[in-house]
């Protein structure tokens, strides 16, 4: 391709409001296939299509986690919650990933972490197809449905490390999220009901009776967000501590099963 044509995309990119266009366009280019792919791709990210969805993947702790349009883009952020995760679970331990949209936290998990067993579910029919793609090893097993009903009653009371980063955006929220979050990634990835936090207030509850002697449940949450909860997690029974970095502009609320371990 031409320094002139790739000028063109760049002007382009950079009209859209694009901040990173040199980069983008880069990654547009090298992601097409031909040049009418690079045209289509080019439009689709002008009308607002997150940068990831378009090419097709994105980076998440040192992988390439592959993604369909439509489905929740895998977030920095949340690679705390993944190393949260990998401070609590041990070789050979049985790991849940709750909500996990295209499998991202899973697939960090998988690589860290010898002879983990992987169980990892989603109600979106997407996000299963792309997590599939993503965690395609024998060690992980992806399940459609809702929460805990997705996943087979043989785990309950197996699970070492239960690992959420579910929907907690407050629902009169969403409107004033970015345009690429808000219209085009699913509301089910994003809505967490009026305080936000219905889903998690779900997931602590049924926790205890997943988790293993001594296991540990870890859900993402926002700093204004976290002390709330901690009572939700102590109500469930399990024993809050909440961990915070600024370098990610992340918290993770930390539950053990209350008397165990
Ligand atoms: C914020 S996204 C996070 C996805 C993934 N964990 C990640 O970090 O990339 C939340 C995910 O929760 C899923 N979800 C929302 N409500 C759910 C429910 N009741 N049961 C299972 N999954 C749910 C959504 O489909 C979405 O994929």
């Amino acid at each position: 391709m031409t320094p002139e044509a790739v000028n063109v995309i760049v002007a382009t990119l950079r009209r859209a409001g694009c901040v990173f266009a040199e980069d983008e366009a880069a990654l547009l280019i090298r992601a097409a296939q031909d040049a009418a792919d690079l045209d289509a791709m080019v439009t689709r990210r002008v009308t607002g299509f997150p940068l990831e969805q378009v090419i097709g993947y994105a980076e998440f702790h040192g992988l390439r986690i592959l993604l369909e349009p439509g489905v929740f883009v895998p977030r920095h952020r949340t690679e705390f919650l993944v190393q949260q995760a990998i401070e609590l679970t041990g070789p050979g331990d049985t790991v849940v990933d709750l909500c996990c949209g295209a499998g991202a936290i899973g697939a960090a998990l998988l690589v860290a972490i010898e002879g983990i067993t992987l169980s990892a579910a989603d109600v979106d029919p997407t996000a299963v197809r792309c997590a599939r793609r993503n965690l395609a090893t024998s060690a992980a097993h992806v399940y459609e449905g809702d929460l805990f009903d997705a996943l087979p009653a043989s785990l309950m009371g197996a699970v070492d490390v239960l690992v959420a980063n579910a929907p907690y955006v407050p629902t009169d929220g969403i409107p004033l999220l970015p345009p690429e979050a808000r219209d085009y990634e699913p509301h089910v990835a994003l809505d967490g009901g009026g305080d936000g936090l219905d889903v998690h207030r779900r997931i602590a509850e049924a926790a205890p009776r997943w988790l293993s002697p001594g296991g540990h449940l870890l859900i993402e949450t926002t700093e204004p967000q976290a002390e709330r909860m901690v009572d939700i997690f102590s109500a469930a029974g399990l024993v809050p501590r909440i961990v915070s970095s600024d370098e990610w502009s992340a918290s993770v609320v930390i539950g053990r099963l209350a008397g165990q371990g």
